[in-house]
């Protein structure tokens, strides 16, 4: 997939003008692919998670967007074009390439009159969006291969690379960020194994980025969240590479829950932590990611069943883990300071967390 062959987490088909993806959550038991007619089915899919992923995130809104304006269109309302982005943008408040992406679409069609032509120009965006995603993950994994290479050069074995929830194709369009330069060493003939955290509550580890990293042929073991401190500790792992779902302009960074406890094992042990984004995780916005970054809550219920398939059963089911008495607190993401991060891997090369070495790169 993806790394392998022509599938993409989302797509659209010229033919009968559909938009279709990858219902992430029956991986990695099933591939089952789900057409999105609508805003609304668009909305449900990015709450619910049927897609995730912060790049991905911002490519369904960007089709979101494009659906919009076909029910919007038919009606000459801009009014209903606008309320679909609040819509749109009430789904999922952490990943910044949501509201960056819808932004791009309302700007797009702000100084078209005639309704009939939103289509084809928000169409046409979603699809350039879609192309620039991919075309950015190839680009980190060209220059986050030279860390892994770095690291071989000097070691002549395998190099072990530590990562956390899922920054793969699955999460972007195609390659990933914290992926991209893994496929790409592991193309090379670098030889690289991976530690993937299981990422609770929803293992988007175990579930997502094991099947992508089996999928490639690239060597890798899952291993329970509150394993990575003894890895790191006992020089099994050689960098931690990760990704964001929103990055500070002084490069602070949100990523999936659990990512912060990481960072500060790999910087007590004096191992690189790096963080793979594409720009348009940055907001330019904010300056201080613990105080400004909106962290989503989400269900609860999460936390208290395990989604998976049973030992003897062929049915996915749920089953419950906690007492039923038991509340449970489900946040999304956490934030890791800029002075915890070695560096962040971006499209136009690697660079210092810090605001001058990013502006220095995105002036
Ligand atoms: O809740 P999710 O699955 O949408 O969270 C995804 C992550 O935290 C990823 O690590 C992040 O989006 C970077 S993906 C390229």
């Amino acid at each position: 997939m993806s790394e392998t062959k022509d599938l993409q987490s989302i797509w659209f088909s010229e033919q009968d003008a559909k938009v279709s993806i990858i219902d992430q959550r029956h991986l990695p038991h099933l591939l089952v692919v789900e057409e999105i007619e609508s805003v609304a089915a668009m909305c449900t899919a990015i709450r619910e998670m049927h897609l995730r992923g912060a790049p991905l995130i911002g490519v369904a809104a960007a089709y979101g967007m494009y659906l919009a304006c076909r029910e919007a269109g038919k009606f000459g309302s801009r009014g209903r074009l606008e309320e679909a982005a609040k819509r749109l943008l009430a789904t999922r408040p952490t990943a910044v390439n949501l509201a960056w992406a819808v932004q791009r679409q309302l700007d797009g069609l702000a100084g078209i009159e005639d309704p009939l032509q939103w289509p084809a120009t928000a169409l046409a965006a979603a699809r350039e969006i879609e192309a620039e995603d991919i075309e950015r993950c190839r680009r980190i994994g060209e220059h986050g291969i030279a860390l892994i290479e770095e690291i071989y050069n000097q070691t002549r074995s395998r190099v072990n690379v530590l990562t956390h929830c899922n920054a793969g194709w699955l999460a972007c369009v195609r390659h990933g960020t914290a992926t991209a330069p893994i496929y790409a060493a592991h193309h090379r003939g670098i030889p690289v194994h991976v530690w993937v955290d299981e990422t609770r509550p929803r293992n988007q580890g175990a579930r997502l980025t094991a099947w992508e990293l089996g999928q490639a042929r690239v060597p890798h073991t899952v291993i329970v969240d509150n394993a990575g401190g003894h890895l790191l500790q006992h020089g099994k792992v050689d960098l931690v590479m990760v990704g964001s779902d929103r990055t500070t302009r002084t490069g602070d960074v949100a990523n999936k829950i659990g990512t912060y406890l990481k960072a500060l094992a790999a910087n007590d042990n004096g191992i690189p932590f790096y963080v793979a984004l594409p720009s348009s995780t940055i907001d330019w916005n904010l300056r201080d990611g613990v105080a400004e970054i909106p962290i989503e809550e989400r269900n609860a219920e999460e936390v208290s069943f395990v989604r998976g398939l049973p030992r003897d059963g062929r049915e996915i089911a749920e089953v419950r883990i906690l007492p039923e008495e038991s509340p449970a607190a489900n946040y999304a993401f956490d934030v890791t300071p800029a002075r915890l991060i070695t560096a962040l891997i971006t499209e136009r090369g690697i660079c210092p967390a810090t605001e001058q070495g990013i502006a220095a790169l995105f002036s």
